[in-house]
């Protein structure tokens, strides 16, 4: 992997991809964040040397420099799931590629059911832990101790001070913003009323099928993380209705000025 990741980055340095300082990955619900960054360089996944290829349809797959509030930032506009077939290496690669370019934070946005019934849909929620239910780690693997301690700390995975920013900025320009536990599984299919049962006595507060792999490759290089999830679906358990991925979609769309909001004011103050 050491001499992959060279060959990745000595290809965007070429590209013109020097010193960010910030690493954005754009998930459901906040992909209008790339309308607001003056955009310096682009580089599509499918072109850049041993990057996954992006399968999604609703993602556009690329890798996206520039300004944002004066601040330099990569940008992932789409994500790598696991439930598309790729390995948790694949998926966390991106995440090794912006730490060797210089960033130094990560902040990441996702969309999730709420199984705390006491958060709505359309609402945002600060990831404050997760739990991982993905059945794997992309620390997993042979040769890893040379990338980063093998048994990476996760006793605080997400960096208080900039939870404590996220904090004052959503009160201050009246977001509604939950804190709360992510649950990360695999999917692609949706819980049954069993399953979210189960994500409730467990701890959870919403589940997901990304970010985890993410927030944990983020830690073994030791960046500061944030992570925000909109949540697009209310994961009751007594009151089921069949999945509507529309509607899901459309929910993350909705709460998507909020997130921008809360975006930009946390990287004016980073
Ligand atoms: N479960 C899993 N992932 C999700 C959900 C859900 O209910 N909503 C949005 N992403």
């Amino acid at each position: 992997m050491i001499k992959d990741i060279a060959e990745t980055v000595d290809y965007l340095h070429g590209k013109g991809f020097e010193n960010p300082e910030i690493g954005i990955i754009l998930g459901t619900g906040l992909g209008q964040l790339v309308n607001e960054i003056e955009i310096l360089k682009e580089a599509s996944y499918n072109h850049i040397p041993n990057f996954p290829t992006a399968t999604v349809e609703f993602h556009k797959g690329k890798l996206i420099y520039g300004i944002l509030e004066g601040k330099k930032v990569i940008v992932m506009q789409g994500r790598f799931h696991f439930y598309e077939g790729y390995s948790l290496q694949d998926v966390t690669y991106p995440v090794r590629i912006m730490e060797k370019l210089g960033i130094k934070t990560l902040l990441v946005s996702n969309a999730a059911g709420a199984i705390n019934l006491n958060f709505k849909k359309g609402e945002l929620m600060l990831i404050e832990d997760h739990i991982n239910l993905q059945g794997n780690s992309p620390l997993a693997f042979k040769g890893v101790e040379h990338l980063g301690e093998r048994f990476a700390d996760m006793s605080a995975p997400y960096d208080a001070d900039i939870n404590l920013k996220f904090k004052s900025i959503a009160k201050a320009n009246d977001i509604k913003l939950h804190e709360g536990v992510y649950a990360s599984v695999v999917g692609p299919q949706l819980e049954t009323r069993a399953e979210y049962r189960m994500l409730k006595i467990l701890g959870a507060d919403a589940v997901g099928m990304s970010t985890v792999p993410e927030i944990i490759v983020a830690n073994h290089l030791k960046l500061k993380v944030a992570a925000v999830s909109v949540l697009t679906d209310e994961c009751d358990p007594d009151n089921l209705k069949p999945v509507n991925i529309t509607e899901i979609i459309g929910m993350a769309e909705k709460a998507e000025p909020d997130m921008i909001t809360l975006f930009k004011e946390l990287i004016k103050t980073l």
